[in-house]
C-alpha cells in the first residue's frame, strides 16, 4: 500500500499539471481541491498504518563508581548505569538519542549495533567512520528509523575500548498488534554478556600500546553486569532470574562481552532459538547457543524441570594457543516455591573451552524463518564477486617492547582510520582521505588454513572497497592461519547479510557454492568465521554510505582488522542519503 501511495505522491503532479493545461483558473482550483481531497481519503488508511511513533531517549555520558570483585574504580557509564539502560521501541519507530558526553576527559561516540540506519548513516556511530567522536562537553542526537527488522540487538560505545562499560540492550517489538511468529512467552529477560577488568581501562590500553602484543586479560565476563557466584565477592548481587513452573520466558541474549566468544547453557534446560540479530530464525532446539561479541539471539525458556534452582552460565570458547580469560560467569533461575538454600547445578552441556566442532555446529544449524511475512530476501544473481582474508600479521614498530606490533588484516591490509570521518570525507568528496582500491581478492594466495608463509608484508592503509547502488554482492570470508587461528565474529555496519555458506579449510570457488543454502540462510549482522575455515556471505547493497566491517574482537578492531564499503546514492530520492545534521559533531 504505502510503496503505490509513494507512487501516487511522485506521478501526481505530473498528471495533475498534464489534465489542467488550458482549463479556466477558476475549473482548475476547483479541480485541484476535488483532487488533493480524494488522495487524503486515499491515504488516510495508509497513514493509520504506518503510523510510528517517536521515542526519545536521553544518554549522559557520565563517570560512575562500580565495584565488582572486591574492588572499586571508576568507569564510563550511561545516566550512571552499568550495563546502561535497556532501549525499548518498536519496528518502524522513528527514535531520537541525545547523547551527552559529560566526561572531563575523553571523546565519545555510540553505535546501535545492528539498527540497519536507512539512509541515516550519520547516526551510525562508528568513531572516524561516520562521524567524530564528541568531545567533553558537547552532544549529538541521534536520529534514525527502526525499518523492517524486530527483536534484540545492541547499543555500545564505538571508539578506543570505550565499550567494555558504555552498553546496553536494544528491544525492538513487533509492530503494534503485530504477534511473535511463535506463541507469546509469559516473561521476556534481557541477559547482556559482558567483560571486566579489575584495574583500569586506560592502564590496559597502555600496555597494548606499549608492548605491540595482545591486551591482558579480563578478570571476569557477565551477566547483566554481574559475574555471579563463581567470582570473589560476587555472590550477594548475583543475578537471579524469577521463574514459575510451566511459564516459558524469552532470554533477550546480547553478546557484549569485549574479546570472549561466548558458549551458553542452562542447568537441565533445553533453549529454543527463535531470532538472531533482530531476524526470525526457525525454531530451533539446542543444549546450548554461542553469542560472540555483536551477536544477539532470542532463546525460549521453557521452566519444564523439577521445582529448583538453576544455573545460566556463559564461559568462553577459545582457540587454542590463544591466552583468553578462561572464567564462567553465572546467573540463577529461581523456581517460585524452590528451596532458598538449594545447590544448583552447573550445565553439562556447556561445551569444554575449546570445542570448535560445537561452536561450528551451532552456527551452521541456524535457518532463517523464510515464511511468507517474513522472507529471506537472499540475492540469487551476483554483481560483484568478493573474498576477503581474515587473520593477523606482524608489522614493524619502532617503539614497542616487542620489537613488532600484533595487526589485524584484511587482504593483508590494516586499516588506519583517518582524523576526520569517512562518511564526511566521501558526502563533501574531500580527496586524500581514503582510496576506493580495496582488492577485490588476496593480493597473495597461499595456503590459507595451512602453514603459512613466514612473512606477507602487511601493509597500512586507508583503502575502501566501492559498490554501486544495489549491487549484490557475494563476499567470502577466508580465515588464515597466520600468527594465530581463531574465530573471528565479522560485523558490517549498515545492512544484514545473509550466511548462504561455511565451512572448514580453504573456499573452493567451483564446489563449494553447488552447497550453498540459498533458501532459509540465517540473515545476521555478525558472523564467525570458523577457525581454518570460510563464510559465503550476501548482501545487497542498496543503503548508500560508508560501512564499517571490522572483527568485533575489541582487540581486533583496535589493531586494524577492519575495512569499509562505499555505497553510492541510488538514482532516485528515496535512495539518497539525507544530508548531514546540523550538530554532527566537528573533527
Ligand atoms: Cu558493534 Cu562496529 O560495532
Amino acid at each position: 500500500m504505502r510503496k503505490i501511495i509513494a507512487q501516487v505522491h511522485q506521478t501526481r503532479g505530473r498528471i495533475l499539471r498534464a489534465f489542467t493545461e488550458g482549463m479556466d483558473p477558476c475549473c482548475k482550483v476547483t479541480f485541484m481541491l476535488l483532487c488533493v481531497c480524494g488522495l487524503l481519503i486515499l491515504e488516510a488508511p495508509a497513514k493509520s498504518e504506518a503510523k510510528s511513533v517517536t521515542r526519545r531517549f536521553f544518554f549522559h555520558v557520565r563517570y560512575q563508581a562500580i565495584t565488582r570483585l572486591c574492588s572499586t574504580k571508576v568507569v564510563p557509564t550511561v545516566n550512571g548505569q552499568f550495563p546502561g539502560p535497556t532501549m525499548y521501541m518498536r519496528e518502524g519507530d522513528h527514535v531520537l538519542v541525545k547523547v551527552s558526553n559529560e566526561l572531563p576527559d575523553k571523546n565519545i561516540t555510540i553505535h546501535w549495533h545492528g539498527i540497519k540506519q536507512v539512509r541515516t548513516g550519520w547516526a551510525d556511530g562508528p568513531g572516524y567512520v561516520t562521524q567524530c567522536p564528541m568531545k567533553p562537553g558537547t552532544s549529538y542526537t541521534y536520529n534514525f528509523t527502526v525499518t523492517g527488522q524486530r527483536g534484540t540487538l545492541w547499543w555500545h560505545g564505538h571508539n578506543n575500548w570505550m565499550r567494555y562499560t558504555v552498553y546496553g540492550a536494544i528491544v525492538i517489538l513487533p509492530k503494534k498488534d503485530t504477534p511473535y511468529p511463535f506463541p507469546k512467552p509469559d516473561g521476556e529477560i534481557p541477559v547482556v554478556l559482558g567483560e571486566w577488568w579489575k584495574g583500569s581501562m586506560d592502564v590496559v590500553l597502555q600496555q597494548l600500546a606499549r608492548s605491540g602484543g595482545a591486551p591482558n586479560n579480563s578478570d571476569a565476563y557477565t551477566i547483566n553486569g554481574q559475574p555471579g557466584d563463581l567470582y570473589p565477592c560476587s555472590r550477594a548481587e548475583k543475578v537471579v532470574i524469577p521463574v514459575k513452573s510451566g511459564k516459558t520466558y524469552m532470554l533477550r541474549i546480547a553478546g557484549a562481552t569485549m574479546n570472549g566468544e561466548m558458549f551458553l547453557s542452562v542447568a537441565g534446560h533445553k533453549l529454543t532459538v527463535v531470532e538472531v540479530d533482530a531476524s526470525y530464525t526457525k525454531p530451533h532446539e539446542v543444549d546450548y547457543v554461542l553469542v560472540t561479541p555483536g551477536q544477539s539471539m532470542n532463546v525460549l525458556l521453557k521452566a519444564d524441570q523439577p521445582v529448583g534452582i538453576y544455573y545460566l552460565a556463559v564461559r568462553p570458547y577459545i582457540a587454542p594457543n590463544v591466552s583468553l580469560d578462561n572464567s564462567t560467569a553465572t546467573a540463577v533461575i529461581v523456581y517460585e516455591g524452590s528451596h532458598p538454600n538449594a545447590t544448583p547445578a552447573l550445565p553439562t552441556t556447556l561445551p569444554p573451552i575449546s570445542d570448535s566442532a560445537s561452536a561450528n555446529s551451532f552456527s551452521k544449524s541456524l535457518r532463517s524463518l523464510a515464511s511468507k511475512d517474513f522472507p529471506a530476501m537472499v540475492p540469487l544473481q551476483i554483481d560483484r564477486h568478493l573474498m576477503f582474508t581474515i587473520g593477523l600479521a606482524i608489522r614493524p614498530c619502532s617503539n614497542c617492547t616487542l620489537g613488532g606490533r600484533l595487526s589485524g588484516v584484511f587482504n593483508n591490509i590494516s586499516l588506519e582510520l583517518p582524523k576526520t570521518a569517512l562518511l564526511q570525507a566521501h558526502y563533501f568528496r574531500k580527496p586524500n582521505v581514503y582510496v576506493t582500491n580495496f582488492p577485490d581478492n588476496p593480493t597473495l594466495s597461499f595456503n590459507y588454513t595451512g602453514k603459512p608463509p613466514s612473512n606477507l608484508m602487511a601493509k597500512g592503509g586507508t583503502r575502501l572497497s566501492y559498490l554501486p547502488f544495489n549491487s549484490s554482492v557475494q563476499l567470502i570470508l577466508q580465515s588464515t592461519a597466520i600468527v594465530a587461528p581463531e574465530n573471528h565474529p565479522i560485523h558490517l555496519h549498515g545492512t544484514n547479510f545473509f550466511v548462504v555458506g561455511m565451512g572448514l579449510g580453504n573456499y573452493n570457488a567451483s564446489s563449494d557454492p553447488l552447497s550453498f543454502n540459498l533458501i532459509d540462510p540465517p540473515e545476521r549482522n555478525t558472523i564467525g568465521v570458523p577457525l581454518g575455515g570460510w563464510v559465503a556471505l550476501r548482501f545487497q547493497a542498496n543503503n548508500r554510505g560508508v560501512w564499517f566491517m571490522h572483527c568485533h574482537l575489541e582487540f581486533h578492531t583496535s589493531v586494524g582488522l577492519a575495512t569499509a564499503f562505499v555505497i553510492e546514492d541510488g538514482p532516485n530520492p528515496e535512495d539518497k542519503l539525507i544530508p548531514p545534521p546540523l550538530d554532527l559533531p566537528p573533527c
